[in-house]
């Protein structure tokens, strides 16, 4: 081995003795090069292969490359302070408290509720993809005010299996408030798969992880009043036909009632479907036709209303949150528990469906009218023909089976509504300078 060691590092310039010794050692030297650079070789292969797999690839379809982003995400989920944040959100502070997995607490309706059960002593804890279909700042804004009345929303997706087994582990949630969907009618038409994503793929993966928690818990989620698509019947009660969906958006919510009542039949899953009829109010959704003809209007932009044929009204049967949220509680205070365990039933489980409205349709030129008088704008109003995408003419709920059954009673008419949106709005866009693109 001295030879070895005395070599030059330029060995070009060693002049080699010849010697049946030196000719041994110049084989084993080659051999020793050839064995290096073939580990070279298929080290980089691996690292090669390794790479194109765990990055997300343009040409990979929006769920396989949702698949490779969540194993690399779901390493941060490890550790003892994100157990400790889990445990800490999920804590019950009240006698007779529950604890509730909120998915979707970053959107509209889920931040509302989300605060709603922190304020009384129950656990919450959060989940939410933060997506992109609006303005994400706004989602984590309402982030933050969660997170400062002690409710942490963990960021990830409800199709992310292992995730969701992680949460389960750490905390035996009695309740799931189930709120995360691809909301909007419309965009259906540009990006449908994200609809099956959320609303049926991402539904069926959290009913499977449900039904092999041990203990179930109790699922309550929100169903859409857009189910009753075409029906003409008025107001909508919950037993008329829901088989004439307008858009995709429907389609996917009418299936999940559908898959509801599949997991309740087989494994005892106690579930609570809530077809919430257009819900609106601070920290509200940009996409919808309040939130943005008060942005519209505000700028002297012309905005589009619509009527039907023969010059019919739109109206819609808009529901305050604040009373959505009490309905949310209803629905969780009275949902039984489920029966099933080691992911068998044992007995018959609770199924459930509920409209959630404000059983007052107001035309939409009337909603632009009380705006106009909020924000002491006039409106560049652009009359135009309802398009046949997905909105429907009228919604109108029938409340009584919730009233009965969940005590619910809404008590914000749309003028009293608005002006508490419109305050938000202010303060939020205009006095806090958020930008609202
Ligand atoms: N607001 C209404 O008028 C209305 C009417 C009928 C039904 N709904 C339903 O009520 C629920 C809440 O609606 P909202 O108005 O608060 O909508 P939202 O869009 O503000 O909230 C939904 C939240 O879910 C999250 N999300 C979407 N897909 C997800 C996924 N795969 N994994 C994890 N998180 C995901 C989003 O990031 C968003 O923060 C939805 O199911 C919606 O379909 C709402
Ligand atoms: C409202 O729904 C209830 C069932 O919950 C039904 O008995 C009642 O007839 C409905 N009312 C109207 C006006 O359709």
């Amino acid at each position: 081995m001295k030879h070895i060691d005395s070599a030059p590092s330029t060995p070009g310039k060693f002049k080699m003795e010849k010697s049946p010794y030196n000719n041994r050692l110049r084989l084993q030297s080659s051999i020793a090069k050839l064995t290096f650079w073939s580990f070279v070789f298929l080290g980089l292969i691996f690292v090669f292969f390794f790479r194109s797999s765990s990055s997300p690839s343009s040409l990979s379809s929006p769920v396989s490359s949702d698949l490779s982003r969540r194993s690399l995400r779901t390493s941060s989920y490890d550790g003892p302070n994100f157990e400790k944040r889990v445990r800490a959100s999920s804590k019950i502070r009240s006698r007779n408290g529950i604890s509730v997995l909120v998915t979707g607490a970053a959107g509209f309706v889920g931040t509302h509720v989300s605060a709603a059960l922190k304020r009384r002593g129950d656990g919450v804890l959060g989940l939410d993809s933060f997506n992109n279909y609006y303005d994400p700042s706004l989602k984590k804004a309402r982030q933050a005010l969660l997170e400062n009345s002690g409710v942490y929303i963990v960021e990830g997706d409800i199709n992310d299996v292992a995730l969701l087994r992680k949460l389960f582990d750490i905390v035996p949630f009695s309740h799931v408030m189930h709120l995360a969907a691809q909301a909007g009618v419309r965009y259906a038409m540009e990006n449908p798969s994200s609809y099956v994503h959320s609303n049926i793929a991402g539904l069926v993966n959290l009913l499977e992880v449900c039904k092999s928690a041990n203990p179930q818990p109790a699922i309550v989620w929100a169903s859409s009043s857009s189910v009753y698509g075409l029906n003409t019947k008025v107001p909508f009660s919950e037993r008329d036909r829901t088989d004439q969906p307008a858009s995709l958006y429907a389609a996917t919510k009418k299936a999940g009632e559908e898959i509801a009542h599949t997991y309740n039949h087989i494994y005892g899953l106690s579930l609570t479907g809530l077809r919430f009829f257009t819900v609106y109010g601070p920290w509200g959704r940009p996409d919808m036709a309040y939130f943005f003809f008060t942005k519209d209007i505000l700028k002297g932009k012309s905005i589009p209303i619509f009527e039907a044929a023969n010059h019919g009204t739109v109206a819609r049967d808009f529901t305050y949150i604040d009373d959505i949220v009490k309905g949310c509680l209803g629905a969780l205070d009275t949902a039984e528990k489920s029966t099933g365990s080691g992911g068998k039933k044992k007995g018959p489980a609770q199924l459930r469906v509920y409209n959630l409205g404000n059983t007052s349709p107001v035309p939409v030129s009337d909603l632009v009218s009380i705006l106009e008088r909020l924000l002491k704008v006039k409106a560049k109003r652009m009359i135009m023909k309802l398009p046949r995408n997905g909105d429907v003419q009228f919604t109108h709920a029938n409340i009584s089976l919730a009233q009965r059954e969940l005590g619910y009673k809404p008590t914000t008419d749309l003028q009293t509504g608005l002006k508490k949106f419109v305050r938000w709005y202010l303060s939020y866009y205009v006095d806090g300078k958020k930008s609202s693109q």
